[in-house]
């Protein structure tokens, strides 16, 4: 058997995290910093990788403190900098980086005890002769002309770093399936934090029956602001007219429609819209094209019901499987009760 190659650690003696996700202090202000180290680290040649005190600096996502930043921390010390300017960083460049000191007015928390902050690597490992060369002052950083085949992977970096800070945002296609319980109750969860948030939201129910007076459907009326469409025939597993209950289905998809094109919704649960798809009352693939081509963007759609085909799963952002594990209708004889079922 081929034998296998070491790889080698390359050295770096401390490294910087800088907090670049915004809500501490602006993400630019962070990536300006993060700029500024770098650029350091070329002129005190703490870039290069076999110096044993070449320092690490990454920008990171939230360091869990959120406010008052921006947030330095610097490892393996232990050491948090809040209120990290460019002059502060100057000072904890030269005076913490490279000189060993803390400084000690920009510190809020010490993840270890003062002196008891883990051993300097390039010390313990006996490799310090190589010093950084004397220090030179910061410059500002619009005087800062970093050399052209630096900026280009900077930039490079930049974008990566712009592109992972977009909070993405898109109106979810959410899925709620399987033979548990629960799938309406959490959507309806889910619509009733939209609503809490002044969000438009509605309800079409396909099965349900269009007089049926469900708690949720009182719940609803009381809110208010809650559009509300039951247009089934109040079918159930043993329902004798099919024929009745898949015409009222095309029918409500039609409503889903109008409502989807035209409503302004934020979001529409379509609840037990499942079913009319697994049993062929509608055609899937038309309903997914449709769904494709029309949804707004923005608008949360979910969809309850048992036996969520795969194209709908595949089509979704967001699939939960309700699975039962004890019901107490099963173990215990108790039937459906007002305020938990219905
Ligand atoms: S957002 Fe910067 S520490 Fe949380």
């Amino acid at each position: 058997m081929a034998e296998k190659s070491v790889p080698n650690m390359r050295h770096y003696g401390r490294q910087l995290f800088i907090c670049n996700h915004g809500d501490c202090a602006p993400a630019e202000h962070a990536e300006r910093l993060h700029r500024l180290v770098l650029e350091r680290n070329r002129q005190q040649e703490l870039n290069k990788l076999r110096n044993p005190h070449r320092i690490k600096c990454t920008l990171a996502d939230c360091l869990g403190v959120c406010q008052g930043g921006p947030i330095v921390v610097v490892y393996p010390d232990g050491t948090w900098y809040h209120g990290v300017d460019e002059a502060g960083l100057e000072r904890i460049y030269r005076e913490h980086l490279v000189g060993g000191k803390p400084v000690e007015e920009l510190i809020f928390h010490r993840h270890f005890p003062e002196g008891k902050e883990p051993a300097y690597a390039p010390q313990v490992r006996g490799d310090e002769e190589l010093a950084p060369p004397p220090w030179e002052p910061l410059k500002k950083a619009e005087e800062l002309q970093l050399e052209s085949e630096d900026r280009a992977g900077e930039e490079a970096q930049l974008r990566r770093l712009a592109a992972r800070r977009t909070r993405k945002k898109k109106g979810l296609v959410i899925v709620n399936t399987g033979e548990g319980k629960g799938k309406t109750t959490a959507a309806l969860g889910l619509l009733t934090r939209a609503w809490g948030r002044r969000m438009k939201v509605g309800v079409i129910q396909f099965l349900k029956h269009e007089n049926a007076r469900f708690g949720e459907i009182r719940a609803a009326e009381r809110m208010g602001e809650i559009d509300w469409i039951s247009s089934g025939d109040g079918w159930t597993w043993t329902s004798g007219d099919l024929d009745e209950t898949a015409a009222r289905a095309r029918h409500t998809w039609t409503v889903c429609q109008e409502r989807i094109l035209n409503g302004g919704y934020d979001v529409l649960i379509l609840d037990e819209f499942t079913y009319p798809l697994h049993y062929g009352w509608l055609d899937g693939n038309e309903v997914l094209a449709w769904l494709e081509a029309n949804k707004p963007p923005m608008m949360h759609l979910v969809i309850t019901g048992r036996y969520a085909s795969r194209n709908l799963i595949d089509f979704a952002d967001l699939v939960t499987e309700m699975r039962p594990i004890k019901h107490p209708f099963e173990e215990q004889g108790i039937r459906a009760q007002p305020g938990i079922e219905f």
